[in-house]
Order: C-alpha cells, then sequence, then structure tokens
C-alpha cells in the first residue's frame, strides 16, 4: 500500500522562531525539512536580479515555475550559487512578501512544497502550510511571539552576521509584514482548523521544540 508519509505544518508570522523550531524538530524525527519561504524568497531575489517588477504577476509565476533552486546540507542554491545569506536579507523578505499576495505565484509554488512529502515524514514551516498546502497533517502549529520578542530576535541574529540593524525600524518592518501576510485574500496568515497555537514569547527554542515532539507523540497515539 503506498502511505502517505506524516507531516507537520508550523505555521506563524515572521522571525517566530518557526524555523529552528521546524528544522529543530525534523532532525530529531529524522524527517525532511521545508522551509517553504525560502521559495517565496528565491523567487523574489531571482525577480530582483532579474528586474523583473514585484508586480508582474505573470513574469513572477513564470519565474517560479522553473526555479532553478536546490537545498544542500543547509545551503540554499539558485542556479548552483550559494545564495544562503542572500535569501535572508531584509530586503528579499520584504520583495518576497510582496510578491506572495500573488495567487499565481503562488500556484507555481505549490508542486515545488508538495514534492518535499517524502518517508519517513516531513515538517514544513511557512504561512499556509496548515491551512493550504498540507491541510491532511497530522499535526498543526501555529507559532507565533509578540513583535518585540520577535524584532529583538531579529536584531540579535543581524548583528551576529555583523549586518547593523535597528530596533525601531525591525518592529515597524514585522508588523508591516504581519499587515500585508494577513491580509491578503490568497491563503492568509492565519491558524489551520485545529492548530495548536504556541506563543513563543518567554519560551527558548529548545522548550518550543519540546511542545511541538510531545504534540506530535500525542498525535500519533491510537485513539481509544
Ligand atoms: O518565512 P519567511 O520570512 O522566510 O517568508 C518570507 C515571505 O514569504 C513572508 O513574508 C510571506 C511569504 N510566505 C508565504 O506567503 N507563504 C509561505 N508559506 C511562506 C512564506
Amino acid at each position: 500500500m503506498n502511505k502517505i508519509s506524516p507531516v507537520i505544518t508550523i505555521d506563524g508570522p515572521t522571525a517566530s522562531g518557526k524555523g529552528t523550531v521546524a528544522h529543530r524538530v525534523a532532525k530529531q524525527l529524522g524527517f525532511q525539512y521545508l522551509d517553504s519561504g525560502a521559495l517565496y524568497r528565491l523567487t523574489a531575489l531571482s525577480a530582483l536580479r532579474k528586474r523583473v517588477a514585484l508586480d508582474d504577476e505573470a513574469a513572477l509565476a513564470a519565474l517560479a515555475r522553473v526555479l532553478p533552486c536546490r537545498f544542500v546540507h543547509g545551503h540554499v542554491l539558485l542556479d548552483e550559487a550559494d545564495v544562503t545569506d542572500a535569501v535572508r536579507a531584509e530586503a528579499v523578505g520584504v520583495a518576497a512578501s510582496q510578491i506572495a499576495v500573488l495567487p499565481a505565484v503562488r500556484q507555481a509554488l505549490v508542486e515545488l512544497q508538495v514534492a518535499f512529502r517524502v518517508a519517513p515524514g516531513l515538517v514544513a514551516d511557512g504561512r499556509d502550510m496548515g491551512t493550504v498546502i498540507f491541510p491532511d497533517a497530522s499535526l498543526k502549529v501555529f507559532l507565533t511571539a509578540s513583535a518585540e520578542a520577535r524584532a529583538s530576535r531579529r536584531y540579535k541574529q543581524l548583528i551576529e552576521k555583523g549586518i547593523s540593524a535597528n530596533m525601531e525600524n525591525l518592529v515597524k518592518d514585522l508588523t508591516e509584514r504581519d499587515a500585508r501576510d494577513s491580509a491578503r485574500a490568497a491563503a492568509p496568515l492565519k491558524p489551520a482548523p485545529g492548530a495548536y497555537i504556541l506563543d513563543t514569547s518567554e519560551m527558548t527554542a529548545e522548550q518550543a521544540v519540546q511542545k511541538v515532539l510531545g504534540w506530535y507523540a500525542d498525535a500519533c497515539q491510537p485513539q481509544a
């Protein structure tokens, strides 16, 4: 029998820590990991480099459909060039959020995302993993944190990488991005029905990982 591999979805706003948590949960379970935001970021980076306008829906969807990307040992490759740091730049994140409102772009990335579902399982993080891409997931989590907690985590990450940052601008960017991701008509950011809500403002990443693993263990228990 061709049994479909289990999926854990971890959706949430930008800088909520979902990437770190999803990656660690995948590692613990020996599952594949999908950072769906990276696909939107790669499409945006490709558009910026090719000077495709960020509102040219047809041209952006065409780029997304044949995105020449690979994920190798934690590195992101575009056209075989290492763009791991380039895709994380704030400007690319903002551009990704802009193109993510376009339904044709979202549609163009569906197949690529679904292809990550392989044995023994997948942990997928993003905005619409539980609502649109994997509605039959075994466990759905909505990970969130206050705008201040998220801005301060992003600030630390940027400073550690030697990139200068300003807290006030970060809070403003996060709030604008949240508003755009939540208000859009196509696959808006919102908890999936049945999702567990996890506010990590006062939690370490490890505590959040243990919480998700506990929920997954419960979800795998045979029903009495
Ligand atoms: O998770 P991230 O910050 O890397 O995502 C960048 C942008 O991509 C985010 O602002 C919205 C968009 N995105 C999306 O619309 N749907 C997803 N599943 C993942 C990301």
